[in-house]
């Protein structure tokens, strides 16, 4: 069998993504001690900040037996212009797999075209798929199952939204979304999905989270478009998750975030701080989701 990549959705099925969730939550509870990644090295390529996907892929490289490597694109040739496909041959022959996070989804997809070691995603500017599997298996943790679960997402349009839709299809959950006109998810990712399951677009929060389990957000102005951020500012005004828009929630509606979160922007303080916030426990799913993960594309 060849390589594996995890560069969106696309590239499991329902039922090997649910065995990624099944085996992440497996290592949540303590039941797994194997190390099937044991003398392999994992490189992290980062274009991005990070804190959470570092730090959760790095100590799960090494709890399941193997070295991670960060490598920031400051410092890389990849950051003078070396090609990646250069890049890709180069360290298919050091290390064992790739994480990298990035701008252009055309990139990871052209490191994972020339590299002969699994590539992840670790976000572009279209997708986060790590993140999704740590909020899916939030969900799941809540909920036990995904059947029957209406998800709003409030807000941007992003990567964080576009990877929601991929996981809906995969699933086949409700997932509505409320943005303003101008910033809504990737017209193809929507399309394709809508024909896979319930996709709602909106510009009412209210109609979005009318009756949702799960209510969710992420910052108006991702990585790279800080130079927008004051038009954003004002084009998101009244989409801020607050305890008034979820009073239109399930009673019992969860709140996820995949963090950094700007108080009192997308997302008020009393919400994110509140009862019916589940970020730190969907922040710790990063190290359970994306080791399940590696021992999947990467284990012995
Ligand atoms: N949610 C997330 O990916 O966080 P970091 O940017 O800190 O990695
Ligand atoms: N949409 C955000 C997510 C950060 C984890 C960004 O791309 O900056």
């Amino acid at each position: 069998m060849g390589k594996r990549d995890f560069l969106s959705f696309s590239d499991v099925s329902r039922a090997e993504c649910q065995a990624i969730l099944d085996l992440a939550l497996r290592m949540k509870s303590g039941g797994y001690t194997d190390r099937p990644l044991t003398g392999q090295t994992l490189a992290l390529i980062f274009a991005k900040s990070s804190t959470r996907t570092r730090v959760s892929f790095e100590v799960g490289a090494r709890q399941l037996g193997a070295d991670a490597l960060f490598l920031s694109t400051n410092d890389m040739q990849l950051g003078r212009g070396e090609p990646i496909r250069d890049t890709a041959r180069v360290l298919s022959r050091y290390v064992n797999g790739i994480m990298i996070r990035t701008f252009a989804q055309s990139d990871v997809e052209e490191l994972a075209r020339f590299a002969s070691i699994p590539i992840i995603n670790g976000l572009t500017d279209l997708l986060h798929p790590c993140q999704l599997l740590a909020d899916l298996l939030t969900v799941l943790e809540e909920f036990g199952s995904l059947d029957r679960r209406i998800v709003a997402w409030i807000g941007d349009g992003n990567n964080m939204a576009n990877s929601w839709i991929e996981a809906a299809g995969l699933f086949g959950f409700e997932l509505r979304l409320a943005c303003p006109e101008g910033y809504e998810p990737n017209r193809d990712i929507f399309e394709a999905n809508a024909k896979r399951t319930r996709l709602v677009m909106t510009e009412d929060p209210v109609e979005a989270v009318a009756g949702a389990h799960v209510v969710n957000t992420d910052v108006w102005a991702s990585m790279g478009q800080e130079s927008e951020a004051e038009a954003r500012r004002q084009a998101f005004m009244g989409y801020c998750v607050d305890d008034q828009l979820l009073a239109a929630a399930s009673p019992d509606a969860i709140v996820l975030h995949c963090l950094p979160a700007h108080r009192g922007e997308e997302i008020s303080e009393a919400v994110l701080e509140g009862p019916r916030s589940r970020v730190w426990n969907e922040a710790e799913n990063r190290l359970h989701a994306q080791k399940a993960l590696l021992a999947t594309l990467m284990g012995a």
